[in-house]
C-alpha cells in the first residue's frame, strides 16, 4: 500500500511511525511532515491547507489511502475532495466533520438524541447572550461556536466574567468568525478524560482513552495549551465505564449523524466529564487528539494501517484491536514563550542519545532539520517524549530521565505530566 499522512504535528509523526511497521505498508508519504517524521516517511512539502494539490499529488503518487491528521482540512472538505478523485481517505466529510466546526451544531445534536451534556443555549448576538448570563447567574463556559485554536472555551465563575467572555468572542471578535455564535453551558465538575473510538459510518468501535493536561503549568494553572502531556489509560476508565460511554454517548452519536444524513467515518474523539451524575460530554472532535495520540500509539498492538483501512472500507465489525497492558505517558516539551509568542530556530541538541532507548519514542511536532541533520525548534509545541511502563508512575520516571538527556535549554516542559493517577499509585521512581 502507498499511504499519504497529512499533517505535521506529534500526532502526525505517532501515525506515521506505527504505519510504517504494518507488513501492509510499501511506501509512505507525508504533507508536510517534520525532521521527526523524516525518518518514518517521504515528506512532501504541500501545506495541509492546499488541498488542490494533495489530491494531485495522491492522484500522481498512486496512493492507497490517505490519512488525515488535523481538524481543519477535513471541516474543509479533504476528504470529500479526495473521495471525488476516487482516493480512499480515512476522516470524515466536510458535513460530518461539522460536529468539531461548530459548537453549537455539536450541542443540538447531543440534545435531539438525548445524548448526555451539560445544558446550554445558543446565541448570534452578546446582548441576547449577556442577558441570558445575567438571569441564568451560575458557573458556566462560553464557548466560541467555531475552530479557535483551542483558544476559544473560557470557564467563567461569574456572570461578569462571562459578559467579559462575551465581548472577547463576540464584540473583539478574537478568534475571527468562529465567534459568529457562541454557546454557552452550565459548568460541571469531574474528572475529564479523551475517548476514542474508530466509526465506519455505521459500526462504532472503542479504542481507548487518555487523559491530557492542557494548562501551560504545574499544578493545571496557566493558559490553555493544544496539550502539555498526556497518559493512558487512565485509572477511572473501567470496563464498566467504557460500556457506559459506548452505549449512553458514541452510538446514539453514531445513529444521530446517519439519521441526520451526516453520516461519520474516522475516528470520534469525545472529551468527556466524569460527574457525580454520569458521564457528560463536553465537545466532540473529528480526528486523533495530540498529544493523546502519541500515548495511544505506543500501547497499539495491533496494525495501525490494516484497522485504517477497514474504516475506510465499512469493515469495522472485522476488526479486533489489542491494546499492551502497559501504561504509556507523553511529556511535551514546547519553545518558551508558547502559547503566546515565541521563537523559533533554537538548536536542539542530544536527541541522538534518546533514540533506540529501550520503551521510549521521541515524537517531534515543529521541528525541522538542515542538510547537516542538526534539528532546530519551529513551532510552539516542539517534542512529545513518550514512554511505556508496567505502571504510570514508571512511564513517567522514563519518559522524564530522557527529557533530561535532551540538550534544549530554550524548551519548556511542565514536571507533573499524570499527577492525579501517579498521586495515587505511589511515589515516582527514578530511572536512568
Ligand atoms: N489535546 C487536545 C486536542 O487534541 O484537542
Amino acid at each position: 500500500m502507498r499511504v499519504l499522512v497529512i499533517g505535521s504535528g506529534g500526532r502526525e509523526h505517532a501515525l506515521c511511525w506505527a504505519i510504517r511497521q504494518s507488513p501492509l505498508c510499501q511506501k509512505l508519504f507525508c504533507a508536510p511532515g517534520n525532521a521527526g517524521i523524516a525518518a518514518e516517511a517521504l515528506c512532501v512539502p504541500i501545506a495541509v491547507t492546499e488541498s488542490t494539490k494533495l489530491v494531485a499529488f495522491a492522484q500522481d503518487a498512486a496512493i492507497d489511502i490517505v490519512v488525515v491528521g488535523p481538524e481543519a482540512p477535513l471541516i474543509n472538505g479533504l476528504a470529500d475532495q479526495m473521495a471525488a478523485a476516487g482516493i480512499r481517505c480515512f476522516g470524515p466529510s466536510a458535513r460530518a466533520a461539522f460536529l468539531e466546526g461548530s459548537k453549537g451544531f455539536m450541542k443540538d445534536l447531543l440534545a435531539r438524541y438525548r445524548i448526555p451534556t451539560a445544558e446550554y443555549s445558543r446565541f448570534r448576538t452578546p446582548t441576547a447572550a449577556k442577558a441570558f448570563i445575567r438571569a441564568w447567574d451560575r458557573p458556566i463556559v462560553v464557548k466560541a461556536d467555531g475552530l479557535a485554536a483551542g483558544k476559544g472555551v473560557r470557564l467563567c465563575l461569574t456572570p461578569s466574567e462571562a459578559e467579559l467572555a462575551i465581548d472577547t468572542v463576540m464584540v473583539q471578535r478574537t478568534f475571527g468568525s468562529a465567534g459568529d455564535a457562541v454557546v454557552v453551558e452550565a459548568l460541571l465538575e469531574g474528572e475529564e478524560i479523551s475517548f476514542f473510538a474508530l466509526v465506519d459510518g455505521i459500526e462504532a468501535l472503542p479504542l481507548t482513552a487518555v487523559q491530557d493536561h492542557k494548562a501551560l503549568r504545574d499544578g493545571d494553572i496557566g493558559p490553555n495549551t493544544g496539550g502539555m502531556g498526556a497518559h493512558s489509560p487512565p485509572p477511572v476508565l473501567t470496563p464498566a465505564l467504557e460500556r457506559d460511554i459506548m452505549r449512553r454517548i458514541i452510538l446514539p452519536t453514531v445513529r444521530g449523524m446517519v439519521d441526520i444524513g451526516r453520516p461519520f467515518r474516522g475516528v470520534l474523539f469525545a472529551g468527556i466529564i466524569l460527574t457525580a451524575d454520569g458521564p457528560r460530554v463536553l465537545e466532540f472532535n473529528v480526528r486523533f487528539g495530540d498529544p493523546e495520540c502519541q500515548a495511544l500509539i505506543m500501547r497499539l498492538q495491533s496494525d495501525l494501517l490494516q484497522i485504517l483501512l477497514s474504516v475506510c472500507d465499512g469493515r469495522l465489525s472485522s476488526v479486533a484491536i489489542n491494546w499492551s497492558d502497559q501504561a504509556a505517558l507523553t511529556v511535551v516539551m514546547a519553545a518558551r514563550g508558547y502559547p503566546g509568542h515565541f521563537s523559533r530556530g533554537s538548536e536542539i541538541r542530544g536527541l541522538e542519545r534518546v533514540m533506540g532507548l529501550p520503551d521510549v519514542k521521541v515524537f517531534h511536532a515543529g521541528t525541522r532539520q538542515d542538510a547537516t541533520g542538526r534539528v532546530f525548534a519551529d513551532g510552539g509545541r516542539v517534542l512529545g517524549i513518550t514512554a511505556i511502563g508496567h505502571t504510570v508512575a514508571e512511564a513517567k520516571a522514563r519518559a522524564y530521565a530522557t527529557v533530561k538527556k535532551i540538550d534544549w535549554p530554550e524548551g519548556y516542559y511542565r514536571h507533573d505530566i499524570g499527577w492525579r493517577t501517579v498521586r495515587h499509585s505511589g511515589s515516582t521512581r527514578e530511572l536512568k
